[in-house]
């Protein structure tokens, strides 16, 4: 076969690179929704391989036996490493998981940079420093930000944020210093010593941003490094001259940067308090429920009220994902139907540690995707409810939320759960959510508490259903 022209490869490498990028933007929209979900991965996929072959096209390329090795060698690693990482981790370990993947990509970028910027002669023209200069800062605070989130995650370090005075100062005075030296960089090329320099100060600066943020609020930082992640990809890709890198770190960036955003206004948090206000490192004076009790219910009690109701909400929380009991829910749901009730899945956007996560845990289970509601969707039809079934879930139902002015919480909307007409709790004990508050729900006269694993306590609920 005869080498395509140049024009003709130059064609056909754009409509690959624009077919890609269509895919990858059809492949987001359908992450929108989980019953599209699975069509939207698909698609994205199809748009991977599009960009790879695209590439591989690239005039530049002009040796495939290195590249071949590479290839081999890489595919072997990566299968040997993300093969048991991807079938084995727990759901609870997805936030850490997603984090230190971003490390390996914001490694990837900033490597390319690094080398692209000596090809260049360690001195490129004006256009070109500038972006590799983002490329590299964001790459490099991306590598170092990613693995602390990671470490805080895993529990490899202190979890609880960690503070010093001035720190907010000291950070932004060494991201100020990382753009002084781009700048200088751009006026004056072929500083190599301070090219490497600004990279050793945004590497700094990584493991400084994350030191303050506590380890139940890194799900937003991880969003925010993947945010910044993708535009150090964009900047990669003016500086390649290549238009999918520029789309695709874009459409990474915007859509990192929107889930934070999300996730910080479904927590009622403004961006700056997850960023800097060290959220979870002094106790809050929080109502405490001194004098108040609960009423406890058995699973044969509880398992009588759910045979008998005709609509039940379901709210799954963090502790279903603790317990890895999805499966048992969707068991207990068939049994209730079979009795005549209806069963509704709500869902907090909050609820879990990542977004998505009880979308995740219930699609698992294979519940159908039109019982499961957002929040705003359903909040209206607890006072329709006979039962709210809370499995696992704190913060998202606390009605500290509405009514307690200094609750930490205070102005997250929440799931009306007290608005039914009962409630039944299952978790271990009387433990504290991610927010580390009292909970009044559970002394309220209409809640009763199903304690024990969620796992346990719904196996037992669905042996008693059975026998009705
Ligand atoms: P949480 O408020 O964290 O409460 C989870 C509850 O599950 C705990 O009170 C715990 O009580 C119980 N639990 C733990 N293991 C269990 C098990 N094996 N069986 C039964 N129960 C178990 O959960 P939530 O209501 O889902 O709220 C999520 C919180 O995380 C919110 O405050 C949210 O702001 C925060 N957050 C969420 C995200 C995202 S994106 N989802 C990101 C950052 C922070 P016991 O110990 O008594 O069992």
């Amino acid at each position: 076969m005869t080498e395509p022209s140049s024009a003709v490869r130059e064609v056909l490498i754009q409509v690959a690179y624009l077919a890609s990028s269509v895919l990858f933007i059809l492949g987001l929209r359908g992450l929108s929704d989980p019953a599209k979900a699975r069509n939207g991965m698909r698609q994205a996929m199809v748009a991977m391989l599009l960009a790879v072959i695209g590439t591989l096209l690239h005039h530049e390329i002009v040796r495939f036996d290195f590249l071949l090795v590479g290839l081999t060698i890489g595919s072997i690693v990566g299968v040997v490493i993300g093969l048991p990482l991807g079938i084995d981790v727990p759901m609870t370990a997805m936030p850490q998981f997603v984090a230190i993947s971003h490390m390996f990509g914001a490694v990837a970028a900033t490597l390319v940079g690094i080398d692209e910027y000596r090809a260049l002669g360690n001195a490129p023209a004006a256009p070109i420093m500038a972006a590799l200069g983002f490329e590299v800062i964001l790459g490099a605070l991306t590598v170092t930000g990613s693995f602390m989130a990671f470490a805080k995650l895993q529990e490899l370090i202190r979890g609880k944020p960690i503070t010093f005075p001035g720190q907010n100062y000291a950070n932004v005075g060494l991201f100020l210093l990382s753009i002084g030296l781009l700048i200088y960089q751009i006026i004056v090329p072929g500083q190599p010593m301070l090219f490497y320099g600004m990279v050793g100060v945004a590497t700094l600066i990584g493991v400084l941003m994350v030191l303050p943020i506590g380890g139940a609020d890194m799900p937003v930082v991880v969003s925010l490094l993947n945010a910044y992640a993708g535009l150090a990809a964009s900047a990669m890709g003016f500086a390649l001259n290549n238009n999918l890198l520029i789309v695709v770190g874009a459409l990474d960036g915007a859509s990192g940067f929107l889930l934070s955003v999300l996730m910080c206004k479904a927590m009622n948090r403004s961006f700056g308090n997850v960023l800097f206000g060290a959220f979870g490192a002094t106790t809050t004076s929080v109502k405490t429920a001194e004098g108040l009790s609960v009423r406890e219910v058995s699973a044969e009690d509880a398992a009588v009220r759910l045979a008998y109701a005709q609509n039940v909400i379901v709210i799954p929380g963090y502790g279903l994902a603790v317990a890895r009991a999805q499966h048992l829910i969707r068991e207990m749901a068939d049994l209730i139907e079979k009795k005549g009730g209806q069963v509704k899945y709500a869902i907090h956007p909050v609820a879990g540690r990542m977004p998505g996560h009880m979308n995740v845990l219930l699609a698992e289970a294979e519940v159908p995707y039109d019982r499961m509601f957002d929040m705003d969707e359903i909040n209206s039809e607890f006072d329709r409810a006979d039962v709210a079934l809370v499995i696992g879930a704190n913060d998202v139902v606390n009605p500290a939320a509405r009514s307690d002015p200094s609750s930490p919480i205070y102005g997250m909307p929440i799931l009306n759960a007290d608005h039914a007409k009962s409630i039944i709790v299952m978790k271990r004990g009387m433990g504290t959510g991610f927010a580390g508050i009292e909970n009044e729900l559970f002394y309220n006269p209409k809640t009763s508490m199903l304690f024990g694993d969620a796992k346990a306590s719904l196996a037992k609920l669905v042996a008693e259903l059975k026998t009705l």
